[in-house]
């Protein structure tokens, strides 16, 4: 595992864009899987400008995120796709057919996940993972529990995972109470894992980093996965 840190926000982002960007230009037709949140925008808004500029060209790239709420559709603001859009999708010139969420409309939950999981086999796997971290160790929406979800899942979020998403809804009854997620088994099938974590987080990523690797702080899972990039910004 190697840590970088950084003392800002726009470090951060500026590396964890140049480890993304050159697993674009190494491998122009990769598989990328991504996530949402707060700690990716910049990264997404360096890879836009490096694409608008002819550094990058997403043209063959494709894509797999991790989660989606269930019940919102695309069009949703709050939906993960509708992040997406706003923030990558639309700033970079990859096929729209070649990105992939899991849908979180589907009207059988089990059949989706298991779509998505074969979905993301038939394309090969991710070549590079990105992830962020949730204050209690999630990744995905693998919030702490007594094992590690293997697949592609139908969760029920926690309060806490809640509370801190309620920042982004209009009000807290506005969050969805479940969402699709990868499994750590999915998460685990990249073959370059990065992991990106803003100041606020020093605390959860000294556990899963140094702590016991246990289901109670899904990240410390990572530390069996033979290449795993963390980011870490400490102001
Ligand atoms: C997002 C995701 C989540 C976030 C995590 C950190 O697709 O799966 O695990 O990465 O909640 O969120 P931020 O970056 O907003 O602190």
């Amino acid at each position: 595992m190697r840590i970088i840190e950084t003392n800002s926000y726009a470090e951060m982002s500026r590396l964890a864009a140049g480890i993304l960007g050159a697993q674009v230009l190494l491998k122009p037709d990769c598989v990328l899987g991504l996530a949402t949140g707060s700690s990716p925008i910049g990264a997404y808004a360096r890879l836009a400008e490096d694409c608008a500029a002819g550094l990058l060209d997403f043209s063959q790239v494709r894509t797999v995120n991790l989660d989606e709420y269930v019940g919102l559709g695309p069009e949703d603001p709050q939906s993960y796709r509708y992040f997406m859009e706003q923030n990558l999708f639309s700033r970079v010139n990859i096929l729209p057919e070649n990105t992939h969420l899991p849908n979180g409309c589907a009207a059988d939950l089990p059949a989706e996940c298991a779509r998505y999981e074969a979905l993301i086999d038939s394309l090969g796997g991710a070549d590079l993972q990105l992830l962020g971290i949730g204050h209690n160790g999630h990744i995905g929406f693998n919030e702490p529990g007594p094992d590690f979800p293997r697949c592609v899942h139908p969760v029920a979020l926690t309060e806490s995972t809640i509370r801190a998403n309620s920042r982004l809804f209009p009000r807290i009854e506005d969050v969805p109470t479940q969402a699709l997620t990868m499994g750590i088994g999915t998460i685990l099938k990249a073959r370059r894992i990065l992991l990106i974590a803003g100041a606020d987080k020093g605390d959860i990523i000294h556990r899963a980093l140094f702590g016991p690797i246990t289901p109670q702080v899904p990240a410390s899972v990572l530390q069996l996965h033979p290449d795993v990039t963390v980011i870490r910004a400490t102001a």
